[in-house]
């Protein structure tokens, strides 16, 4: 959601800060801005659109301090009024987050005389710091008393006009960092946004507020300065690259066996830094979106290999029902961002109820990551695209080899078969390159121009189905659903008329024969069948119009390969219809608000 990047140093601030909300349009956004100083004054200038329309409304000004914002519209539809950067009398903001008691505090600040422009929540809380500046005449006191007054979350920087040479940053819920460069200092929403130009940075916690000038950065938590660890970020900057790859997404499928490869390395050596499980009672998972579709892969999987309770919950559903949750619990908390906030807030929850929680997180030092008591980090790299897949991939890796140790330790998991599995894990890299190179243009033209597609599986293939039907409705645009095979005729078959596209997954032999007569149904109403099955099982060729085959592996591994042919077919729909891939309308690669 929102991006956020500020430049205070020797270079020309103005294209730096475009460039470096170019480099966080991944997180989604529908208007951009930029506020920098002109002589001794602060100019905004902002669209609605994208960045380009920003770009063609800048004038040759130069300027050695901008912030600037891409907004993904919360309080107030996307229009050039309610952009960011808001200016209210000698205060200019960009926010990302939510003012939850913005309604209250609005009204407050119009009795104050305080008149409004925008619908936004971020002009009330720049009004409320132009008020609070007023009263204390203090910066540093303004942004102390400010958290006391806002509730919600907040990434701020903040320009006051008669301090021409300082960026103000606070951070509380929305994450922030702090970079230092060798021709002036910098402030984003993530990393990013300033690789370009330095990999040193410092991350915001909780309540810190940074003070930004050319040649120094300071911090203050509680009205006291306080001294930070200066960070490096340790990924190579290719991986925020298209290195000649059309789209990053793209880039990320192919980035699979990579980056599964170094974590098999890693763990299946070092399985004692896989969490034993065997400790709980029960486990709950919990996480949005395609973190949630690798939870319930999960839950199949832990409960198969590791004969455990577990269940897996959309987390804006966890966080406010009754859970059950005890200090025998053990909630694993699923984020590539470890910023979206149902997630967070989930987490907060179980520690509450006292229960352990683990997270399992691709962004370094991001809020889940700090706050759960033990992480395992999926090192996927930078993930750009919005719709997720390698993150995805090593998500689910990464809770496979859960349910393997766990397996292992309850003695269901032994001898011939632990080393048949381990085989079938390092097997994967190579699986996925072979899949690759499958063109799966040939089935996208037989489905980019319906107008709902429908997945069926079984079982963990019903899990798989959900992740890929998401893929494809996220980029395509196209109406998908899912459905538990054996549901289909409770409803939704009557949807299915002539070459209607239905994609069944069929990778669990205990339970083939039964999708394969939920496929048979659809087919005799006229549904063009693609089948996706794995090599081993003998399928009569009537019963499909296509078929792709994957390798036959243990489920702790294939549960993994069977998703790559699902995200290419994704791809290649969106592809033909020529929609913007990487940043599908509409939505957000890290959900920080509720
Ligand atoms: C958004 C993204 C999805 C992602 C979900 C959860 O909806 O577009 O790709 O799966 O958030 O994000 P997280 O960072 O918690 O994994």
């Amino acid at each position: 959601m929102c991006g956020i990047i500020g430049y205070n140093g020797k270079d020309n601030a103005i294209p730096i800060v475009i460039n470096g909300l170019k480099s966080l349009e991944y997180r989604g956004y529908d208007s951009s801005g930029i506020a920098y100083f002109l002589n001794d004054k602060i100019k905004i200038i902002k669209e609605e659109g994208r960045i380009k329309k920003l770009e063609e409304s800048l004038t040759n000004d130069t300027s050695n301090l901008a912030i600037g914002h891409t907004r993904w519209a919360t309080h107030g539809k996307p229009s050039k009024i309610n952009s960011h950067p808001h200016r209210v009398g000698n205060v200019t903001i960009v926010h990302n987050g939510i003012i939850e008691n913005y309604a209250t505090l609005k009204e407050k600040l119009e009795k104050d005389g305080y008149v409004f422009k925008s619908e936004t929540d971020t002009e009330v809380a720049c009004a409320l710091i132009d008020n609070l500046y007023k009263k204390t005449k203090d910066k540093l006191k303004t942004l102390n008393k400010l958290q006391e007054y806002l509730k919600g979350s907040y990434a701020l920087l903040i320009l006051f006009e008669d301090s021409r040479d300082t960026i103000y940053a606070i951070r509380v819920g929305s994450p922030l960092i702090v970079a230092k460069g060798s021709n002036g200092n910098f402030v984003a929403s993530d990393i990013p946004a300033i690789l370009e130009y330095t990999n040193k940075y410092y991350l915001l916690l909780e309540g810190e507020i940074a003070v930004i000038k050319r040649d120094s950065i300071v911090f203050y938590q509680d009205s006291k300065e306080i001294k930070k660890e200066l960070l490096t970020f340790e990924h190579d900057i290719s991986s925020a690259k298209k290195e000649g790859y059309s789209h990053f997404m793209l880039k990320e499928i192919h980035e699979q066996p990579t980056v599964i490869k170094n974590f098999l390395e890693y763990y299946l050596n070092n399985l004692e830094l896989i969490p034993d499980l065997s400790k709980y009672k029960k486990i709950h998972i919990v996480a949005c979106g395609s973190a949630y579709h690798a939870g319930l892969i999960a839950s199949y999987l832990i409960s198969k290999y590791g004969d455990m309770e577990v269940s897996t919950y959309v987390a804006s559903e966890y966080r406010y029902k009754k859970n059950f949750i005890d200090n025998k619990t053990l909630v694993i908390l699923i984020s590539q961002s470890g910023e979206t906030a149902d997630t967070i807030a989930s987490l907060r929850l179980a520690k509450e109820y006292k229960a352990t929680t683990i997270g399992i997180v691709n962004v370094v030092g991001s809020t889940i990551s700090r706050e759960a008591d033990e992480v395992i980090y999926i090192n996927a790299g930078c993930e750009i695209a919005v719709a997720t897949t390698k993150a995805y991939t090593l998500q689910v890796l990464a809770l496979s080899l859960f349910a393997f140790k766990l397996g292992i330790k309850k003695g269901i998991i032994k001898g011939i078969e632990k080393e048949a599995i381990i085989k079938d894990y390092l097997k994967l890299p190579k699986e996925i390159e072979k899949i690759l190179k499958v063109d799966y243009k040939e089935y996208a033209k037989k489905i980019y121009k319906h107008k709902s597609v429908f997945f069926i599986g079984r079982l963990i293939d019903y899990c798989i189905c959900e992740e890929g039907s998401l893929k494809l409705k996220e980029i395509s645009y196209i109406h998908s659903e899912t459905y538990p095979a054996g549901e289909l005729k409770h409803g939704t078959i009557s949807l299915i008329e002539e070459n209607t596209p239905v994609i069944a997954v069929v990778t669990d032999k205990n339970i083939a024969d039964k999708t394969v007569s939920n496929i048979k149904e659809v087919k005799a109403r006229g549904a063009y069948t693609l089948v996706l099955k794995n090599k081993s099982l003998q399928l009569d060729k009537g019963i499909y119009d296509d078929v792709i085959e994957i390798t036959n592996l243990n489920d702790l591994a294939l549960a993994i390969l069977a998703i790559i042919p699902l995200q290419m077919i994704a791809f290649e729909v969106a592809n033909m219809l020529g929609y913007d891939i990487d940043k599908p309308r509409n939505l957000a690669k890290s959900v920080t608000v509720e």
